[in-house]
């Protein structure tokens, strides 16, 4: 355990948000409810207040009732489907920073893990909460911490509750590889719990929108907001969430083997992955820091020259990306210093592809690169993996990629490792003789 720490004594930083929400989440509520009001008819204050956290996150904390309540129509009254979603937004938005409930206070307790005892069910319901605003609860560094807040959870549990037989877990963190890592790896397989009866009044749907700062998460705001803009059924609708909300239900007992509370030694490891290296969303400042790692690279086969052109495409194609002009996606990995060491991306497949595809919604890898210095330190499989997460979020069904003969004794053994060896071999590729291996992946659905 890490020592204590007197939460109340960090400064907030300017770039943390001080209420508990932000403000683009509210916006993603607001049009998600007008969607769902013209899609089904159903009236806008009865869906904002039963698809949505904001009559909680506004009104004195007042049990939830099957019926609207009054004080909520009286609120609402006079907006609807067609109103301006800015216009309510910024209505509610500033009821909300009125609610001293909405200001920001850390948690007094360490621990991100918690739970509830339903004696019913002889159930433990897992929360999670962070407990530490600005980091990351589950980047790589942290993972041993909640690891050990699991083990110690645990313990109690079977101290307290030592008839308890299920751990229950339904939350849209379980879309995420991380936040399963925490289970084990042979937890009944998952339920998704995305229906249009289901209650969607809590973060377990709408805590994918806040970062760890409290800040809006942009990548599953914009995904989102797309999504819903497209949707013509309440199905399309559930679907634009990023993250899907999960259950997982399964005997106690897998948790204390896997936790080595039954008096087994422990299987549960931090994930293999280098902890000094992390991996986000590519961001315009990267560019500069990028064009010296392709200039090691990309170089006329054979010789030690530099492609200027074919380095100024990517830089291009990385820039549009951000500018959603090409439907590409660009991840990048950054050392412990923040320095930039990588990158891969992902597109649309090609046509010389097409073969090799087996499935329907098939994505390609493109441009992988990591920093001489860096390489084999994990870096290119972080970023490999960061992309096979957003794929499956974005309902890719598997994944190809292909690697010229520039890069045989890099990239080609890299693939290898990482799917398996190649599907194909396709002729000419690059130009006559430069035939290129291709590997494929299938990915969850
Ligand atoms: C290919 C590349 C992106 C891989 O990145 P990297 O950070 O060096 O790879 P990692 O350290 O994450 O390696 C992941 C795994 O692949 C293995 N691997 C990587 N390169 C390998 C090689 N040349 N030979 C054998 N194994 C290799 C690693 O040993 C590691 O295995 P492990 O999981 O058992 O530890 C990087 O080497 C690079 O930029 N190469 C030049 C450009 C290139 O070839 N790009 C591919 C174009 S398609």
């Amino acid at each position: 355990m890490s020592q204590p720490v007197d939460k109340q004594a960090i400064p907030v930083s300017p770039e943390i948000n001080v209420y508990n929400d932000p403000r683009e989440s509210f916006d993603a509520q607001v049009r998600f409810a007008q969607k769902w009001s013209e899609i089904t008819g159903d009236d806008f204050a009865a869906t904002l207040y039963s698809k949505t956290p904001l009559y909680t996150r506004i009104s004195e904390p007042t049990p939830r009732t099957e019926d609207v309540p009054e004080d909520w129509r009286t609120l609402i009254a006079g907006l609807d489907k067609d109103s301006d979603p800015k216009e309510v937004t910024d209505y509610l938005y500033e009821l909300y920073k009125k609610n001293p409930e909405s200001k920001y206070t850390p948690p007094t307790h360490d621990s991100a893990i918690g739970f509830d005892y339903l004696p019913t069910k002889q159930a433990v319901k897992i929360h999670f909460t962070n407990p530490s605003r600005g980091e990351r609860p589950l980047s790589d560094e942290n993972m041993p911490q909640r690891q050990a807040e699991f083990r110690t959870m645990l313990e109690h549990i079977k101290a307290l509750y030592p008839e308890a037989a299920l751990v229950i877990s339904g939350t849209w963190l379980r879309s995420t590889s991380h936040y399963r890592n925490l289970s084990p790896p042979d937890v009944a397989p998952e339920r998704n719990l995305m229906s249009p009866d289901m209650k969607m009044t809590g973060n377990s749907v709408w805590g994918q929108f806040t970062n760890a700062s409290g800040n809006i998460n942009k990548r599953v705001y914009d995904q989102f907001i797309a999504a819903i803009e497209k949707a013509t059924t309440v199905e399309e609708l559930l679907d634009a969430f990023p993250y899907k909300t999960m259950l997982s239900e399964d005997s106690i007992d897998k948790y204390y083997d896997f936790y080595g509370i039954n008096g087994e030694s422990a299987t549960a490891s931090s994930p293999e992955r280098s902890s000094e290296t992390r991996v986000r969303d590519v961001q315009t400042g990267d560019l500069a820091s990028l064009k010296p790692i392709l200039e090691q690279w990309i170089k006329r086969f054979g010789s030690d020259e530099p492609l200027t052109e074919e380095i100024s495409n990517v830089l291009a194609a990385v820039k549009a990306s951000l500018e959603g002009e090409n439907g590409r996606k660009y991840v990048v990995a950054e050392d412990d210093q923040g320095n930039v060491i990588g990158i891969m991306g992902m597109t649309t497949p090609s046509n010389d592809m097409q073969p090799y595809i087996t499935s329907d919604n098939a994505v390609e890898f493109i441009n992988a690169y990591v920093d001489k210095e860096a390489r084999g330190t994990g870096a290119g499989k972080l970023l490999a993996k960061q992309l096979e997460e957003m794929a499956i979020q974005d309902g890719h069904t598997e994944i190809i990629v292909n690697s010229g003969p520039r890069y045989k004794d890099t990239g080609w053994a890299f693939w290898t490792k990482m799917y398996g060896e190649p599907v194909a071999m396709q002729k000419d590729l690059y130009g006559p003789g430069a035939d290129a291996p291709v590997w494929r992946k299938s990915l969850p659905t």
